[in-house]
């Protein structure tokens, strides 16, 4: 058999997601995964429209300047506030997204919210508020989108879970960030089976101890702990993160579904 290369014909310079429609929600902060993957997208020639509960016009416009300066050139952006709580509002969102290119080619999901409580303290309201946005946020997202996808024929979905759901509870998180996250990684494998045979892709990745606000509740000593267990002895940049969206977002996964892709530094090898 003829060993092809995997872009035979194609030139190694080209951008992975050139006028791509790609959809982010999460991304208010600048030090967040999902503004660092909207500003890589933007590298790579993707559209984007990003979303978050906390998105303000202010916050828009700081956006779209940081990643101008970041990338070189204005994103094709839109800005909307988005509760992923609500499925009015996640099909609000991507509605406007389809008005406004036409189509969307790619989701990835983000936002989410984590406490730091034992079992025996996790109130009803605490339970509840921590799934509602980890958990039936990102099915109500994703299912916004797949009926836009089925129509397509074509779409990828990213989900970002946690290593929590994995090795039994978080480092920062409790046991309903875990079990949120672990529901996260069940629905993304479930779209993933029931969708492929139309050409939609869904992948998750389990990241673990990447430096944004997330990690700001712990103290220097406990974050020296935790870096002294971590086998590549430092915790991950947001852009580490980006780029593992980028790589799932892109057709260079396109043989990829289903699958859970580990960004901890070597915390969970399995
Ligand atoms: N940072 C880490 O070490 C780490 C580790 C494991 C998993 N993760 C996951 O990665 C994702 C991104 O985390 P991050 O570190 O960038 O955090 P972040 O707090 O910087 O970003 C999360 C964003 O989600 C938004 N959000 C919260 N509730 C929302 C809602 N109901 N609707 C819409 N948006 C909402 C917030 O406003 C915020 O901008 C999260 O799902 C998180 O659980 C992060």
């Amino acid at each position: 058999m003829k060993n092809n290369p995997p872009n035979e014909g194609q030139p190694y310079n080209y951008r992975l997601l050139d006028d791509q429609v790609c959809v982010i929600v999460g991304v208010a902060s600048l030090r967040s995964i999902g503004y660092a993957t909207a500003a890589l997208f933007t590298a790579h020639g993707a559209r984007l429209v990003l979303l978050d509960l906390a998105m303000t016009h202010q916050i828009a416009s700081d956006l779209t300047a940081s990643i101008a300066a970041q990338v070189g050139h204005t994103p094709d952006v839109l800005c909307l506030p988005c509760d992923i709580r609500s499925a009015t509002d996640c099909d609000r969102a991507i509605e406007q997204a389809v008005l406004r290119f036409g189509r969307i080619d790619c989701l990835v999901n983000c936002a989410g919210i984590v406490r730091s409580e034992g079992m025996l303290s996790i109130t009803d309201e605490a339970y509840e508020t921590i799934m509602n946005v980890n958990l039936k946020g990102t099915f109500n997202l994703c299912k916004s989108a797949l009926k836009r996808f089925v129509d397509q024929r074509s779409g990828v979905i990213v989900n970002l879970a946690s290593l929590a759901a994995q090795r039994g509870g978080g480092l920062v998180g409790g046991a309903h960030y875990a079990a949120s996250k672990g529901g996260v990684i069940s629905l993304t494998r479930s779209i993933a089976r029931e969708f492929a045979p139309l050409g939609i892709r869904a992948n998750v990745i389990c990241p673990a101890m990447i430096e944004t606000s997330m990690l700001d509740g712990l103290s220097e000593d406990q974050l020296a702990a935790v870096i002294s267990a971590i086998p590549l002895k430092r915790v991950g940049k947001a852009s580490e993160l980006a780029g593992a969206c980028l790589f799932l977002a892109s057709d260079l996964s396109g043989f990829m579904t289903g699958a859970t892709l580990d960004v901890n530094g070597g915390m969970h090898i399995h």
